[in-house]
């Protein structure tokens, strides 16, 4: 069952009605001013911080589900005086009265909802402008009823008092702080800026407003919710000054139609600095000074700047989705390569893990690892960008190599809380590295001087980190010669070294093992991975190669220790056992080693690698993606930690990590098994999942980080959509590797390992300001690929003529069974 369709022309995905199984959201925003808002305008926006910059208020787990955000109420004046005048909002929410037509579009950057209800029309257009940190809400009303119409249009936000969680927790102080000024239509929120802040927020309206509300409780009344305000319903608001309490931002605007007749209002929700020492008008008050913010509010209550700012909105995407688009054979592949997953593969870069409809905003920071990672789909996007990435994540590392785990966005400084000790967290860097230069072949970032714990005194190039990454492994080798697993490797939930039985401690960080034990496969086959780019690095660099004897020495205990037989094993416990191992009674096998220690190389020669892939086929593949693990555990092992406190087949205990899916897929292709890589990602690839929404449950527009394993109970049912590693790992598979176009230090390779069903397909490429046009023809079974560049066979399938404008590239494959 669907609840709406792929409008792939305009880049949208059209959803047609209200009452999706959980709130479907979309992202507005892509430098500093961000919101999230649901297909019924719920959410919230935040100014880069989502827990320390937080506009607006949003309850999570509130019911009914996702009310607040953007609430816009319509109220027809015309109704006879006594009786209960028709209110309703147009985005159905928050008053969720039933609607003649509604339809919300998720587009890039920007959402539209449009309803109609009783002849009267709203059209509703959501975004945030580039270069300008507030977010528009372009609103028009239209009458389609053979008479005139007189309409009352509301629109009310609640203003957070910046810290989300002091926000969500420390009432006996905001219940008196709260502070608003109201001059010329426009509301400004500015708790807190008389003494320590020098930002505030303002929401404005660009038509004449016949009143405000700025205290919740005058808006709303006395017991009574956002469905329902008694403003509202009254046709008439009190303008409230808030004083403490709740401050909101509520404007009322009244709207005479004639037949046909349309006007469009705009309301501006913003966020905006002053200088320290400049904060006030006159100075000396305590009155804000609003000089700076002026012409911008003045700027976008015009309508023709509005559209203006819409125009180069889309054109900001045509041109970065423009950098790699293709056409095969499937629609699914084709929506997400070309729309879908850049685009989620932005928001992750953008946000990390911090905010989204199962990220509260104010947990977790910019973790090292998943940084990292997302950088691996994002790099060819905004190569500039990547790489002040990269030279912040690095300055959170620490001399001895080792990583803060996660760190503040607004601050990048290291989160002290969750510290370091993730022994995988470094060698994620490498890997970053290595394709940021591979698409640009700017080596000169190695010589960057970085600085670690952030303390500039500690500075040193960026190449010294690589080398410190690796060596932190190094000086961490267990018992059987494998890799120390520390707190966690990249299965957060694998905890080897805490033993943890008081509810509510860390399981990462409640660490009461020595940690001189427990060993990690996976960390071995990531290390494997990541010598391959050091000695690619240092060769480029005319340097001795450092890692590969001690890669070959890591590689022969994967074989010695880390082969089961017919699989990797996952990992050694505290007491030396093996885990993912046939000798153990649940969690036999994983899937994190099979994909890591493949994509490595290890045992593609010789037919290992194939028997481990044979494994997680028969194992782990399910119809809806590829689980962590089986058979998952029953019960709770104080010695594995978190990953057996979930139930059986949910996240960590052999749910589906749709993150770890592609490195299987990777792996299935370096053994040439393009059937099976596709057949892979056609399971997870959200697309082909919309037919399946009422199992599935999150949006089919962007991967979620989880569907419920084989062992759930709701088997095939999604959780904690959007911001995850899934997104940039399951770009890299499809198009790097299946497609087979990839960036490599000499030049741009394409080797596909394709379905054997297709033919083909064509693909345009921009790498290092060269346009490649490619088109690849399968000729017939094997395992044979032919370039030709501009007409003129080379050799191998790296691309390395030097650029000039267009190339055209023509790939003849074999690929494939006959
Ligand atoms: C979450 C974390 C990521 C981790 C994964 C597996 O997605 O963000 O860092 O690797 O879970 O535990
Ligand atoms: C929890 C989650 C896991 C996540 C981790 C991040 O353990 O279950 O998915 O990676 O938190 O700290």
């Amino acid at each position: 069952m669907r609840y709406g369709h792929f409008d792939d022309e305009q880049r949208e995905y059209a959803i047609e009605r209200p009452d999706t199984p959980l709130p479907w959201i979309n992202y507005l925003g892509c430098e500093d001013h961000f919101g999230i808002i649901s297909n019924t305008g719920g959410g919230y926006s935040f100014y880069r911080d989502a827990r320390l910059r937080r506009l607006t208020r949003y309850r999570y787990n509130s019911t009914p589900l996702d009310t607040g955000g953007r609430c816009l109420y319509l109220r027809d004046d015309a109704a006879e005086v006594g009786a209960t005048p028709l209110v309703w909002s147009p985005s159905w929410q928050p008053v969720r009265r039933e609607l003649d037509q509604y339809e919300c579009r998720h587009g890039m950057g920007y959402t539209l909802i449009r309803s109609r209800l009783q002849g009267i029309e709203a059209d509703i257009r959501y975004f945030v402008p580039l270069g300008d940190s507030l977010e528009i809400w372009e609103v028009t009303i239209a009458n389609r009823r053979s008479r005139p119409a007189n309409l009352s249009l509301f629109a009310a936000v609640e203003f957070c008092l910046w810290d989300a969680l002091d926000d969500a927790s420390n009432f006996q102080r905001n219940l008196s702080v709260g502070e608003v000024e109201v001059v010329e239509g426009v509301i400004y929120h500015k708790s807190e800026y008389r003494e320590r802040r020098n930002h505030f927020a303002f929401f404005a309206c660009s038509a004449e407003v016949a009143g405000f509300d700025t205290q919740r409780e005058a808006f709303l009344g006395p017991y009574r919710g956002w469905e329902s305000p008694s403003g509202v319903q009254a046709g008439l608001l009190s303008n409230s000054i808030a004083h403490g309490w709740q401050p909101i931002g509520a404007q009322h605007t009244r709207l005479q139609l004639k037949p046909d007749e349309a006007k469009t209002v705009v309301f501006l929700l913003g966020y905006h600095e002053n200088p320290p020492d400049d904060k006030f008008d006159p100075a000396g008050s305590q009155v804000l000074s609003k000089r700076s913010l002026t012409p911008i509010i003045a700027r976008y209550r015009q309508p023709q700047e509005v559209e203006a700012a819409f125009l180069a909105l889309r054109h900001y995407w045509d041109e970065l989705l423009g950098k790699l688009s293709v056409t095969t054979p499937d629609p699914h592949t084709n929506r997400m390569v070309n729309i879908w997953n850049v685009y989620q593969v932005m928001t992750t870069f953008n946000l990390s893990r911090s905010a989204s409809y199962f990220e509260s905003g104010v947990g977790r920071g910019m973790g090292f690892r998943d940084s990292n990672q997302d950088l691996l789909g994002f790099v060819h996007l905004a190569p500039e960008r990547a790489r002040q990435r990269i030279l912040d994540l690095a300055a959170t590392q620490l001399p001895s190599g080792g990583a803060y785990h996660q760190y503040q966005p607004l601050t990048k400084l290291g989160n002290n809380d969750i510290g370091s000790g993730f022994n995988d967290d470094p060698l994620w860097l490498v890997l970053s590295l290595a394709a940021y230069i591979k698409e640009t072949a700017d080596w000169d970032i190695l010589d960057e001087p970085v600085p670690y714990d952030s303390n500039p005194e500690l500075a040193e190039p960026l190449y010294g980190h690589l080398q410190r990454s690796m060596q932190y492994t190094l000086d961490r080798l267990g018992p059987h010669g494998l890799p120390l697993i520390g707190r966690a490797d990249w299965n957060d939930c694998l905890n080897l070294n805490s033993f943890s039985d008081t509810p509510g401690e860390s399981f990462q960080t409640t660490t009461n093992k020595d940690g001189k034990v427990a060993e990690s496969v996976f960390i071995a086959g990531l290390f494997v991975l990541a010598a391959q780019e050091m000695v690619g690095i240092a060769r480029h660099r005319g340097e001795a190669d450092a890692f590969s004897d001690a890669a070959s020495k890591i590689e022969d205990a994967i074989w010695a220790a880390g082969w089961d037989g017919a699989w990797f094993r996952r990992a050694y416990d505290d007491s030396g056992n093996p885990i993912g191992s046939k000798e153990c009674e649940e969690g036999q096998i994983f899937i994190e080693p099979q994909g890591v220690c493949v994509m490595a190389g290890l045992g593609v020669e010789d037919g290992r690698a194939q028997r481990a892939l044979d494994a997680v086929a028969d194992r782990l593949a399910t119809v809806h993606g590829i689980v962590l693990h089986q058979p998952a555990y029953s019960r709770y092992y104080l010695h594995l930690g978190e990953i057996s406190s979930y139930p059986p087949g949910y996240k960590e205990n052999a749910g589906i990590f749709c993150h770890t899916n592609p490195w299987i897929m990777i792996a299935e292709t370096r053994i040439g098994r393009g059937d099976r890589a596709y057949d892979y990602y056609l399971r997870i690839n959200p697309s082909t999942r919309e037919d399946l929404s009422d199992v599935h449950r999150c949006e089919p527009y962007v991967y979620a980080q989880m569907i419920a394993g084989r062992d759930a109970p709701a088997h095939g049912e999604a959780k904690n959509s959007w911001l995850t590693g899934s997104a940039a790992w399951n770009y890299v598979a499809i198009t790097q590797w299946i497609l087979g176009i990839r960036p490599t230090f000499e030049g741009l390779e394409v080797a596909p390992v394709m379905p054997s069903t297709w033919d083909g397909f064509k693909a345009e490429r921009y790498f290092r300001g060269v346009r490649y046009l490619i088109q690849v023809e399968r000729t017939g079974p094997g395992n044979e690929i032919r370039l030709e560049v501009d007409g003129h066979p080379i050799e191998g399938t790296v691309v390395t003529l030097p650029p000039v404008g267009t190339q055209e590239v023509r790939v003849i494959a074999k690929v494939g069974p006959g």
